[in-house]
Order: C-alpha cells, then structure tokens, then sequence
C-alpha cells in the first residue's frame, strides 16, 4: 500500500498494473468501436476518437478496482471510464478534472510511434511520465493539471478509469449520475458545477 506517496504527489505509478491479456482485450475492443464507427469527437481531443464507459471497459474498471483500491489506500467508487485513439498532431491542453474525477488512472493500451515509445504525459509540475501497456497512473485530477504536447506518431490508444473516495466529499458521483455502471450517458444526470476543460463528458 503506497497511500502516503500517492497523498503527498497526488499521482503514483503503478507499473505492470494491468494484466496484459486484459490490455489486448481493451484495446481490440476500442479499435473495434472506432471501426464501427461507434466513437465520438470531443472538444477536448476534436483529431481524436473517444467512447463514454464502454461496457467492456467498465467491467474491467469495476474487475480492477479493489487492487486499486489496496494501491493506494482508499476505497472507491467508480463513476465512468473514457477512451480515446489519440490521432497524428494531437494535443491535450493543461487541464484539471471534474469532481467525478477525484481518482483516476490512465493507462496505454497500444500505440504507434516513430520511436517505437508511448506519447508522454506531463503532470505538474512538470513530470514526464510515460505508461507502457499494462502500467498504469493513479493520479487526482481535480488537484494537479495534466497534458500532453503535440502526438507525433500514428495512433495511441488511451483508456482512463474515473473514481470517487467512497467516504469523501464527491460520493454523490458514483456511477457519474447514471443510475448504474453500464447505463448509458444519455441517463447521466448533470451536477450543476464545472465542466472542466472543454467538454462536459471528458
Ligand atoms: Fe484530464
């Protein structure tokens, strides 16, 4: 249990956090959203391809939340997941979460790159950390701006697993308003506050 650096930096690395089979299975099934075309363009990411808690991908959020949940100390729930193909020129602006963020991991599930290396992410105040498939970042989005400067490469694919302390103060986001984990956005209700960065679902 590694709560006291993941308290003190707000971010913690977890290498080899995911099981590599279940990294190919994510990421088969992200590239078979976006071939079928069942993806969408965020204001965030506009070159990219993104999904809203994918059922998939929602079980493995609630398949590896306990581990999670030993990593760092804190039991949780979950809210959402996300996903995107990031596309060539890409950028993600600096940017904090929303509440329904308190607790995420981000984690690469495959990439394409000139240097044969993943697309680095930035968390402040100015970490360069890099996520092979399987290692995953824990980090509090709503605390510490995160980025990344312009993807040069083919693709990469990026999943992202949203989280709530269960006994803090954003309890009330659990499932991020759905009624249940696999419901669909379109059941989502809104919490009046922030929409941060540059989209409500991000
Ligand atoms: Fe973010």
């Amino acid at each position: 249990m590694s709560k006291n650096i993941f308290d003190e930096q707000n971010y913690l690395l977890l290498k080899g956090f995911f099981n590599l089979k279940d990294v190919t299975r994510m990421s088969k099934r992200m590239h078979h959203l976006r071939n079928s075309g069942m993806v969408f363009i965020d204001e965030q990411c506009p070159k990219s391809y993104s999904t809203y808690s994918d059922p998939i991908h929602s079980e493995y959020q609630e398949l590896y939340r306990e581990k999670l949940e030993q990593a760092i100390g804190y039991e949780l729930y979950p809210t959402y997941t996300y996903a995107r193909i990031y596309s060539p020129k890409e950028i993600l602006e600096k940017h904090k979460d929303r509440s329904s963020c308190e607790i995420s991991i981000t984690s690469t599930l495959d990439y394409n790159t000139f240097d044969d290396e993943p697309w680095d992410l930035y968390v402040e105040p100015n970490i360069k950390i890099k996520l092979y498939p399987g290692d995953v970042l824990v980090y509090r989005g709503c605390k510490i701006e995160h980025w990344r400067e312009k993807f040069i490469g083919v693709f990469q694919t990026q999943i992202f697993m949203h989280y709530v302390n269960k006994n803090g103060k954003y309890h009330d986001r659990k499932y991020d308003g759905r009624p249940s984990l696999g419901a669909s956005m379109w059941l989502r209700k809104d919490f009046d506050e922030e929409v941060c960065g540059n989209g409500a679902l991000i």
